[in-house]
């Protein structure tokens, strides 16, 4: 029988920077990384929470860097930071991202609001591939890219203006990098999950993480499951793997078919 001790580790020597990696989805998913023998650098502009992240994942496994997305020097210093502590960057998992502050009608949208999701949700991530993809260039590392998006890249309707713009913008940067990167053997993908009770959900909607959970459930056609941050950090775990090898310019979703099954009853 297969123990805890004999798991295979998926990721083992491979070194991973993810962005919002202080708290949810990036938080989750960099605990599963380092238990998948992994170097992990925790980046976020939240300090404090961040050098939780790490106190509680392992000082020998991770580190946190400071880094504010929307500004692009900090995405090239951190970027610089990881190359000059593991000497490589083989997984990038690009995920830091905000919601609108208020749910507002287009005609009485405020666009510096507008604004500021756009500078985390997209420039953030363009320039996380940016400088990622440039040093996996000059190195030669046949690397991981990938991306959160959300259903709000596939759908509209209930997730505000702003946050679904940036989301559906995230496909077309993915699928845009993922050609020219593809030249150099590199993978880009993206990660959409349906909500899932983090501080930005639960924030957002004004819910308890137990309120986000029951109405997920109800509108997924799965039954049974109730989604969790884990679920969302296995399938980035899959895309950061070799097991992943000949997948790129996809788009996961994880919503429990929540985005292709219309109900007619
Ligand atoms: N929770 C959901 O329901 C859901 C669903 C689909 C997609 N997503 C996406 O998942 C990603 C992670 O969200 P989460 O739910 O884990 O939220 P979260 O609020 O728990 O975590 C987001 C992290 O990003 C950090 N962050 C915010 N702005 C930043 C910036 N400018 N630079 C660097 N870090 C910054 C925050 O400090 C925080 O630690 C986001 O891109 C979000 O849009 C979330």
């Amino acid at each position: 029988m297969a123990s805890a001790m004999s798991k295979p580790r998926r990721l083992h020597g491979k070194v991973a920077l993810i962005t919002g990696a202080a708290s949810g989805i990036g938080k989750e998913t960099a605990r599963l990384f380092v238990a998948n023998g992994a170097f992990v650098v925790v980046a976020d502009i939240d300090d404090k929470l961040g050098q939780k992240v790490v106190a509680s994942i392992g000082i020998d496994q991770a580190s946190f860097h400071h880094c504010d997305v929307r500004d692009e020097k900090q995405v090239e210093e951190t970027v610089n930071y990881t190359v000059e502590k593991h000497s490589r960057l083989d997984i990038l998992f690009s995920n830091a991202g905000i919601t609108d502050p208020v749910i507002s009608s287009i005609l009485t949208l405020d666009m510096s609001n507008f604004d500021n999701v756009m500078a985390t949700n997209v420039h953030g991530v363009v320039a996380t591939i940016k400088h990622a993809g440039r040093v996996m260039v000059e190195r030669k590392i046949r690397g991981s890219i990938i991306c959160t998006a959300s259903i709000a890249a596939v759908i509209a309707g209930t997730p505000p203006l702003a946050y679904t713009s940036s989301k559906h913008a995230v496909l077309g940067v993915m699928r845009s990098s993922c050609g020219e990167l593809g030249a150099h053997g590199i993978r880009v993908n993206c990660v959409s999950p349906h909500a899932v009770a983090t501080p930005l959900t639960c924030r957002a909607f004004g819910l308890e993480e137990s309120e986000v959970e029951e109405i997920v459930c109800s509108s997924a056609s799965l039954k049974g499951v109730v989604l969790k941050t884990s679920h969302i950090a296995d399938a980035v775990l899959f895309l950061a793997s070799d097991e992943s090898a000949y997948i790129s310019g996809q788009n996961l979703v994880v919503d429990g078919g929540f985005t292709v099954v219309k109900s007619v009853m």
